[in-house]
This record gives structure tokens, sequence and C-alpha cells, in this order.
């Protein structure tokens, strides 16, 4: 079995490889000059069984084409058992017809990801996990979480876990129970044509306290930012927050770094920008998956 890359997240890709011990295939991505996504498996010694890894980040469209024609391309050469590891499963946050006239667009993606009939798919934290039940198929969802309260455990100390929103909730409660800590929740309003969010309220006292704020992904930092503004503002020591994911959308976390959060962990489902941020720290899923594949 070899691991195969799409061109979002190469490094991801390698780590699990080393995990398991696997060679990456050799492909070749690249753009037909009409900008369609030209995909070339040039590797010679292809398996009956191969890992496929894409993020469908930024540019989601692109990457949820490669990585279909890659499976595409590996099943004309005979591979019969593909193992899609998809570590940020793009288009999972539209996961509600909010407005009439909008497309359940989670319920698409899972569609689609069906119709190439991979053996499984390994994603991590979808913004809802309700999103699971739109796929008939041998499909594993990874928690984030894992990483993170291992991390936490052993190298940060924190008084409270801060849930950013109700949402959240049962997120931040399962940080709460493991790291033996107490809860509070952030009453948060988002305008649904602007984005906005603002932050109206607390349920507990934390004044002095360093706390923690788990959450799924961060894109505009609009919920982190407030929220660390508001928490700073009522007296918190230290604002931390652990995201499975980073969109890296530009200029976020150019604005995170002037905010009041003092960190962010992220995990590495979605390649980070060559750039070095002082407050963004990085802890890896690679183990996570591997294990979960080895395991199998
Ligand atoms: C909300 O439901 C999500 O889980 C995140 O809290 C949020 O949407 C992150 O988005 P942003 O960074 O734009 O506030």
């Amino acid at each position: 079995m070899k691991v195969f890359a799409g061109s979002s997240n190469l490094p991801l890709a390698e780590k699990i490889a080393l995990l398991l011990n696997l060679k990456m295939g050799e492909v070749e991505l690249s753009r037909f000059p009409n900008g369609e996504a030209r995909v070339w498996i040039k590797d010679k010694d292809v398996n009956s069984r191969a890992i496929v890894v894409q993020s469908f980040s930024n540019p989601p469209d692109g990457y949820v084409m490669e990585f279909l024609l890659m499976v595409d391309a590996l099943k004309r050469m005979g591979v019969k058992k593909i193992i899609a590891v998809i570590p940020w499963l793009g288009y999972c946050v539209q996961d509600k017809v909010f407005r009439y006239g909008e497309p359940l667009s989670s319920k698409v993606i899972a569609r689609i990801l069906q119709a190439i009939r991979v053996s499984k798919i390994i994603t991590l934290d979808l913004h809802n996990e309700t999103i699971a039940g739109f796929f008939d198929m041998n499909f594993e969802h990874l928690r984030g979480r894992n990483v993170f309260i291992d991390y936490f455990k052993k190298e940060k100390s924190i008084d409270c876990i801060v849930s950013p929103d109700v949402g959240a909730l049962k997120n931040a409660t399962f940080y709460a129970q493991e790291l033996g800590l107490p809860l509070t929740v952030i009453n948060k309003k988002r305008d649904l044509s602007s984005g906005k969010v603002s932050i109206v309220g607390i349920s507990e006292e934390i004044r002095g306290k360093s706390v923690l704020i788990p959450d799924d992904f961060v894109s505009t930092g609009g919920t982190l930012i407030q929220a660390a503004k508001f928490l700073k503002e009522n007296g918190v020591k230290n604002v931390y927050a652990a995201l499975t994911h980073h969109f890296y959308v530009p200029g976020v976390q150019e604005k995170i770094e002037a905010s009041q959060l003092d960190a962010l962990f992220v995990t590495d489902t979605i390649k980070k920008p060559d750039k070095d941020y002082k407050k963004l720290k990085i802890v890896s899923v690679a183990k996570l998956v591997a294990n979960s594949i080895k395991l199998k």
C-alpha cells in the first residue's frame, strides 16, 4: 500500500506515511491551460490498495476535483481498495438550509463522494456530527480534541473551559470532563447576512482565570477575537483557544496576532502558509489518523 497526496496537504500525508511505514506514491498534479485539474499517477508500482490524502481546504473546488480524479486514475490502474483521508471535509459547514433558497451542501458533497466508491473515508471534526449520517458507507469521524486533551494535560495549566457558543457546548463539555475543569458558555450572536459576531454575555464568573476555548474551526476569526476581547474585559488572565481546523483565510491570523487571544492551538488538518506566527501553535493529527488506519 502507498500513500498518494493531493496538492492540499503534502506535509500531513508524508507524516502519516512515515508513521505507517509506507512509501509515498508518485503523482504529478498540474492544471490544463483552461484551469482544469490534471492528474497523472506516475507510480509504476501501484498495489491493490492505496491511501489518498486530500483536505478540501482553499481552493476547495480545485482540491475536491483533484481528489476525485486521483481516485478515478488509481481505480483505472487496478486499485481495488482506497482509503480516503479527507482531514477537512469542505462544504460541511452548510449542514442545514438556513434560509429558503439555500442548498444542503454537506449532503451534496456526501453524494459526490459516495458516487466515486472509495472503500472508506476518514475525516476530522465535522461541523456537525449528524453529517456523518449523510454517508451510507464506511466512514470514520475522528476528533482533534483527542490530541489537544493529551497536549493540555501535559503542557498547559488551564482553570476553566469556555464554550464559544451553544453549538460548541457538547465538545466543550467533553474537554471539561476530560481535564476535570469547570465549564462556562458564551452567548454569541452572528448576523446571517454580514457574518459579524457579537458577544452578549457569559454564564459564570471567570475573573483572574486562565481559560481555554475549544471549537471546530476558525474562519474569519470573528468568534475568537470577540470572545477574547469580551473575556479580557471581564478580567480573565489568559485566553487560549484549541481548534481542529484553521482555514488560513488571508489576513485572519494577522488579526488574531493583534487580538487579545494569548495563543491559538490548531492541528495540521489544513496546511499552514509558509509564514511563522507567534501566537499560532500546531499539534499534529498524523498519529491519530495513522492509528485509525493501523487498527483496522
Ligand atoms: C460556529 O458554529 C463554528 O463552530 C465556529 O465557532 C465559527 O463559525 C468560526 O467562524 P469565525 O472564525 O468566522 O467566527
